[in-house]
């Protein structure tokens, strides 16, 4: 009697669930449902809500060069590239003979990427994680969305450190966090989570101290971002 209960109050929490789901996805467009679901199932590896805005892919783009001569060949690396919000901004720039890689380590979002992407030539879609990629090629320029902030320290110190290997002497990594929320992120954690995180944001703070070159205040965003324009040596 008590597990007849039981399964049928399991069925009618099901059928809400499904309810509210195609609801959903009936008011938001694809690329937003898609990612929204993800979030719930990966938040350490999305670390957002939400897709980016046109107003950072604008940001995010700018040292992806589109005025170069056409029979130059520029190599580009897109990390993270989720359901292409940033990846729309970087084709619209690249030139015939440019070559753009985009790695990604969910699978959902590789399909929608493939749906989206596959049919031009001068775009690879891989998925994976971005510290096993090892291209034939090193890159003029590196567009990374990974939500560094949700990283251990360590983690993301390899991550720059491949960023340096893949990329070309002079060669610039744009990468966004978001405004202020680190700071709020930090009066809500416990503190083994906090020193976590702070030893994140040391690292980064670090790096940017060294290789900065440009930050871009974007307020037109879910939440509002701060784009990170790193330059790595030019010897
Ligand atoms: C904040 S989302 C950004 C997505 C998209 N570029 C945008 O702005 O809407 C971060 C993305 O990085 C991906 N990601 C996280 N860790 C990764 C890794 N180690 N290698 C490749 N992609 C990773 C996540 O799956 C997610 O799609």
């Amino acid at each position: 009697m008590e597990r007849n209960e039981t399964n049928k109050r399991k069925d009618l929490m099901r059928r809400i669930f499904h309810q509210g789901t195609s609801r959903i996805k009936k008011i938001l467009p694809i690329d937003t449902t898609l990612f929204l679901f993800q979030f719930f199932r990966h938040p350490n590896d999305i670390g957002s809500l939400t897709p980016s805005s046109a107003a950072l892919a604008n940001a995010m783009t700018r040292y992806i060069e589109n005025d170069h001569p056409q029979t130059q060949e520029k190599y580009y690396l897109e990390a993270g590239a989720g359901t292409g919000a940033f990846t729309k901004a970087i084709i619209e720039k690249l030139g015939p003979n440019d070559h753009l890689d985009l790695i990604e380590i969910n699978p959902k979002f590789c399909e929608r990427l493939s749906k989206k992407y596959e049919h031009l030539k001068n775009v690879s879609i891989h998925v994976g994680s971005v510290l096993q990629w090892a291209p034939p090629y090193k890159y003029d320029a590196i567009v990374s969305s990974l939500p560094f902030n949700v990283f251990e320290a360590q983690f993301v110190l390899d991550i720059y450190e491949h960023y340096r290997k893949v990329i070309k002497p002079g060669g610039i990594v744009s990468y966004f966090e978001y405004m202020a929320l680190p700071g709020i992120k930090k009066m809500f954690l416990k503190s083994s989570a906090r020193e976590k995180l702070q030893k994140t944001l040391d690292a980064t703070n670090r790096f940017e101290e060294e290789h900065e070159i440009r930050i871009d205040k974007v307020y037109a965003n879910f939440p509002p971002a701060c784009v990170h324009h790193c330059q790595f040596p030019k010897h």
